[in-house]
């Protein structure tokens, strides 16, 4: 299967962007030990949501090699990156709040 073209997914990432907003905005406030992004792409939006949300540990997992290749500049104190394949770690989620913007 064909990898993600991170620079090219780039070209529209306000538009894109706008689902991940939105779906922050349905997030009550609250200060959460620890999240996951699932689908995260290449991490701009996760370490969004992880400032928005005041997170004390954001997981970003993606099955995308080169996508995240984009997201390891996204690294910092409270946000880190995984090789993943949503599905199955779905199943045996024990993160609140869990959160996917991912679509093929
Ligand atoms: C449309 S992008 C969304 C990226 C990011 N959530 C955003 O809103 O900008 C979809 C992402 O989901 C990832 N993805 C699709 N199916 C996946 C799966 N089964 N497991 C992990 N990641 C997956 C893709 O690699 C891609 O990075």
């Amino acid at each position: 299967m064909a990898d993600w073209n991170p620079e090219q997914y780039r070209q529209f990432a306000k538009e894109r962007g706008q689902a991940f907003y939105d779906l922050l905005e349905m997030i009550e406030p609250a200060q959460l030990d620890r999240a996951v992004d699932l689908g995260c792409g290449p991490g701009e939006l996760t370490t969004a949501a992880a400032a928005q949300l005041d997170v004390g540990e954001m997981i970003g997992i993606d099955n995308s090699p080169a996508m995240l290749d984009k997201a390891a500049e996204h690294v910092s104190a409270n946000v880190r990156f995984e090789f993943g394949d949503q599905t199955s770690i779905a199943r045996g989620l024990r993160f609140q709040p869990a959160l996917s913007v991912a679509y093929p």
